[in-house]
């Protein structure tokens, strides 16, 4: 860690009260120039580190940054064997996870997280749009040796976990849309992308990408054209009184907890009882084909079973479903 990493977690541990430049070099064994040109860095950066007169520095409660020290300290003890990585910025937290996977030089489970995305991906080739600062996009990868079936779970698992999440800190409902679109209000606000390397001989999944993408607080810059009227935000046009890290804890705990106990009934329960699509209208899209259909149910392998209007009952494995009216 470097001079001023060492002083962004502390003062990050030390959220509280301020520390004086004093205590903070003597703690760190750091001379006090060191730490006034760490803090002057971090300032530069756009963290904003309040300073009074005697008493120290600390750390405003404005200064929303993802870190990796704060996340750390609260996460379930499920992670002290994995890895966790925060960046300003990436390409893609999933494409990152990807490469870390095929590299093959660890096998330890790792967490990426990242303020902005430049590439972020979505679903069936789309881009997914990650702005920096006002999202959270976190990629879970890991390495079950199991078969893909066995993983089919995941994607709905994961759902849940971020619908409850994010229950727990607006407690307002959180609707999911097949197969794993977060809604909150009518809006998209969170998506999952979940990818797999498998080894081609034994048919085994040898990692297990699990992306997350939340919309937290409306972007600072506009959003394209496309996405307005279906894209929204966790937080519209409020200010949270939590932070994107405690977000970040809170889904990743939620999901070690679901993940540590996988057990299909209930989370299918729980994925059910969330739905926005059943017993709706929808279009369903798999590809170039699009019909019209209703939503009848979500059966235990969380597969969508619809009904078009002659009456014929279709499993949906894969695809897309939009929903004609919302009410
Ligand atoms: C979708 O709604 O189509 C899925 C979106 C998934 C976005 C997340 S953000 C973190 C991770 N990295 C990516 O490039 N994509 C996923």
């Amino acid at each position: 860690m470097n001079t001023r990493q060492q002083v962004l977690t502390y003062l990050e541990a030390h959220r509280d009260s301020p520390i004086s430049g004093q205590k903070l070099a003597d703690d760190l064994n750091l001379s006090r120039n060191a730490i006034w040109k760490a803090i002057q860095s971090l300032r530069q950066e756009g963290y904003v580190i309040e300073s009074a007169p005697n008493l120290g520095y600390r750390l405003a409660d404005s200064s929303d940054w993802l870190h990796e020290a704060t996340i750390r300290k609260n996460l379930s003890s499920l992670f002290d064997d994995w890895d966790l990585e925060c960046f300003k910025t990436i390409d893609s937290t999933n494409t990152q996870a990807k490469a870390y996977a095929n590299n093959g030089q660890s096998r330890r489970p790792k967490i990426f997280i990242s303020e902005e995305q430049t590439l972020g991906r979505g679903r069936v080739g789309r881009p997914f749009f990650s702005p920096a600062q006002t999202g959270l996009y976190m990629t879970i990868c890991l390495f079950p040796n199991s078969s893909l079936e066995d993983m089919s779970l995941m994607t709905a698992a994961t759902a849940v976990a971020v619908a409850k999440a994010i229950e727990s800190v607006t407690t307002l409902p959180v609707g999911i849309k097949w197969v794993n679109d977060i809604y909150m209000g009518g809006k998209k606000i969170a998506g999952i992308l979940t990818e797999a390397v498998t080894d081609l001989e034994s048919q085994e999944v040898v990692a297990l990408i699990i992306g997350i993408g939340l919309n937290v607080y409306p972007p600072k810059e506009e959003l394209p054209e496309e996405l307005r009227s279906v894209v929204g935000s966790i937080f519209e046009g409020k200010s949270a009184d939590f932070s994107r890290n405690q977000l970040a804890v809170n889904i990743l705990n939620e999901w070690m907890s679901l993940y540590h106990q996988l057990d299909a009934k209930t989370v299918l329960e729980d994925y059910r009882q969330r739905s926005i699509v059943l017993g709706k209208e929808v279009t369903v899209i798999q590809g170039n084909r699009e019909f019209q259909a209703f939503a009848r149910s979500i059966n235990d392998q969380g597969h969508l079973i619809v009904e078009d209007h002659d009456q014929q009952q279709h499993e949906l494995s894969y695809g897309e479903v939009s929903i004609r009216n919302f009410l």
